[in-house]
């Protein structure tokens, strides 16, 4: 189950326990810690200000004290005070807890960890502190030997890099002799070991420790929280025989394909801009973020991995590939884009003049001429992919044919039916073919493809070995969950856990009626009737953290004490709290429930609200349950034996009377979200 590993890799064993959360929580300040990034003025209870998120002329983010909560209602970006902080500063959790915890003077005691996840922790964090020293050792040789000015600096200087761009960048110089940089860690108490496994050194045969990068001038790869993952070094004989780059292994820090080279320098770029360019190399990346453009990545010469997408989808959905003018290499790397297509990106491709690359191109044009290139040549990938193709088909019909088969696919892997109708119109007006025939060849595409995931999973059952899943994030493993639900059709039913989720974290602590037991009157909060409600009918919500919501009230509602919304706002698990505080934001039309429109207050009635929302969400579980069924009651599988078919009846009959029930009770109103 999804939750399981979810808590086992990082949130199972707290790192702080939950009531200094919300000591901390209660201390702060959410207008105070605002301001220390934000301008705010007073409006009404709240306080406004340009959202730090987005680029906006008129303020749309607010602040509210008394919730404690601050929320973007442009984007949408916000939460509590640690939320803050961590969209903001790129914390992590217990970073912005232990920050806040300082400003406030809480002490913050983390847990102590067990000598495995010690070591683990322990062999990590050396690293990190190792590739650290090292990026500022490389960085003061390039700007403070006379060998690193001489060959590094002068290197940069050739190439055009300018001096704010090569801080930018923390770009550095390794000595040529081979050792220093070993002999200088060593002396500082790094040990062979980490210097070894971070791969900056690495281990003659007689033992003794030999500098990766000697000679060559430095990239540091940053990681999306701007930790040193790795280094790239160019050698600066040209006509070497050596590699023209080097870079470091892959290791317990570094996975080469889950990292994008300047990301990090190009994070909040891109979520301004809504828009990520993607180039080939280093070079290209500094090139064109010193002319300007800096929302702009490089995959380090390898086609992009889907932990590379993951990593730009939290920013943006539209990427722009660049590409330099050298057909083949276009050719051989464009079936590549089918899979950015089908993880849901738009992707527009950029076509540069002959003979230019993103680098040279940014440095022989002014940043204006870059801009206006970029802006007035960027085109729907689609449509480039035809006019690539369409050269060399002319007057070819097997060509052409082979060309509109890999249109349709390319087409057929878009997940999105709005999207891909909008490119079968496109591409049938451009190939010059019936958009019948286009649309035949997509739907064949994908019944192919289908079948194949269909007997590629089979296969997988009988192998036992599995194929190793690139290592997700727990956060990019959730969204990627919830997409999936979302693509089965499961939004509306989605939307109405989100409902009854926003009653537990609000009233989940509040009594909404009382039940006479044996034991005399016995009071039922609005947590106790939704969880009660849901095991009654053997029912989960399948949103994870819709579920969580659920889980963790039937194991913590009944605590003495116990505050639904201080509790589920200073959860450790970082879902659990965002989607507290975003639900409290959360405005519900009471007209919805009621039909008379006269205003009411919900909390006067939180029974009725809620019996009506959890009515609502029954009723569209009823409707999932009716389509399958009817599905059923068609497949001759189930026709051609009596005794399922009887069954698949009965189910049936029950299911049309569960809806008629549940009609009457929601006065056939059915709540809009
Ligand atoms: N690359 C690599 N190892 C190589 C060659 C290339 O890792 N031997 C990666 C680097 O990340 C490089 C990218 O592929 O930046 C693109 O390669 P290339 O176009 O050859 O390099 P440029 O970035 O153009 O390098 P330069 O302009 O410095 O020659
Ligand atoms: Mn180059």
């Amino acid at each position: 189950m999804f939750w399981l590993s979810l808590q086992s890799n990082r949130y199972g064993k707290y790192m702080i326990d939950q009531l200094t959360i919300q000591r901390i929580l209660d201390a702060a300040n959410i207008v105070d810690v605002v301001s220390e990034f934000v301008t705010l003025r007073r409006r009404g209870a709240n306080y406004v200000g340009l959202c730090p998120f987005h680029n906006e002329r008129t303020p749309s983010f607010s602040v509210s004290p008394s919730r404690g909560i601050c929320k973007c209602f442009s984007c949408g970006k916000g939460g509590n005070a640690i939320h803050f902080l961590m969209e903001h500063e790129s914390m992590s959790f217990v970073e912005a807890a232990t920050w806040l915890g300082n400003k406030y003077g809480i002490q913050v005691e983390q847990r102590e960890l067990s000598d495995q996840e010690k070591a683990w922790q322990s062999e990590r964090e050396s690293m990190f502190v190792a590739n650290r020293f090292a990026q500022e050792w490389f960085h003061d040789k390039l700007r403070n030997t006379p060998k690193g000015v001489a060959i590094g600096m002068a290197y940069f200087r050739k190439r055009g890099f300018r001096d704010d761009i090569i801080e930018k960048f923390q770009l550095g110089y390794c000595p040529d002799d081979g050792e220093s940089l070993a002999r200088e860690a060593q002396s500082k108490g790094y040990s062979a070991d980490v210097l070894c496994k971070t791969g900056l050194c690495y281990r003659k045969d007689d033992g003794t420790l030999r500098d990766r990068f000697w000679g060559r001038v430095i990239f540091p790869v940053l990681s999306l929280s701007g930790k040193t993952v790795a280094f790239g070094g160019r050698i600066m004989q040209s006509d070497a025989k050596a590699a023209k780059y080097v870079n470091s292994p892959e290791s317990a820090i570094y996975s080469k394909s889950n990292e994008l080279y300047g990301l990090y320098q190009a994070r909040q770029a891109i979520g301004l801009q809504k828009r990520c360019f993607l180039v080939e190399g280093y070079a290209d990346v500094i090139s064109m973020f010193q002319s300007g453009v800096e929302n702009v990545v490089a995959s380090s010469g390898t086609s992009l991995t889907p932990g590379q997408i993951r990593l730009i989808r939290r920013f943006t959905n539209d990427i722009t590939v660049l590409y330099d003018g050298d057909k083949a290499g276009i050719k051989a790397s464009i079936r590549g884009i089918d899979m950015l297509l089908a993880e849901g990106m738009n992707v527009r491709v950029l076509l540069l003049p002959d003979g230019e690359d993103p680098d040279s191109f940014a440095q022989s044009h002014s940043a204006t001429e870059l801009k206006e290139y970029l802006d007035s040549h960027q085109v729907d990938f689609i449509r480039f992919k035809i006019d690539l193709l369409m050269d060399d088909a002319k007057g070819d019909p097997i060509a052409k044919a082979n060309l509109i088969k890999e249109i349709t696919h390319s087409i057929s892997v878009i997940q999105d039916p709005i999207v891909r109708s909008v490119y079968i119109t496109q591409a049938s007006q451009q190939l010059g073919i019936a958009e019948s025939l286009v649309i035949a060849d997509v739907n064949r595409q994908q019944r192919d493809a289908a079948q194949q995931a269909q007997s590629d999973s089979k296969d997988r059952q009988t192998e036992p070995e599995q194929e190793t899943e690139p290592e997700l994030s727990p956060e990019d493993r959730l969204r990627e969950n919830i997409r999936e639900l979302k693509r089965q059709g499961l939004g509306p039913m989605m939307d109405r856990e989100r409902l009854l989720s926003r009653m537990i974290v609000r009233y989940g602590d509040r009594t909404c009626f009382s039940m006479e037991t044996e034991n005399g009157p016995q009071d039922i909060t609005v947590g106790q009737f939704i969880v009660k409600s849901l095991e009654n009918d053997g029912l989960e919500f399948r949103h994870p953290v819709y579920r969580r919501f659920t889980e963790l009230y039937s194991e913590h509602g009944a605590e003495p004490g116990f505050e639904s919304q201080r509790f589920f706002m200073s959860h450790p698990e970082t879902f659990v709290s965002l989607t507290a505080a975003s639900l409290l934001e959360d405005r519900y039309q009471l007209s919805q429930v009621f039909k008379d429109n006269k205003p009411r207050n919900e909390e006067d009635h939180l029974f009725e609200v809620t019996r009506h929302i959890m009515a609502d969400y029954q009723m569209e579980v009823v409707r999932i349950e009716l389509l399958n069924v009817e599905m059923q009651l068609k497949d001759p599988a189930v026709i051609s034996d009596a005794e399922r078919l009887m069954q698949v009846q009965k189910r049936y009959q029950i299911l049309l009377q569960a809806r008629a029930n549940l009609s009457r009770a929601l006065g056939d109103r059915i709540v809009s979200v």
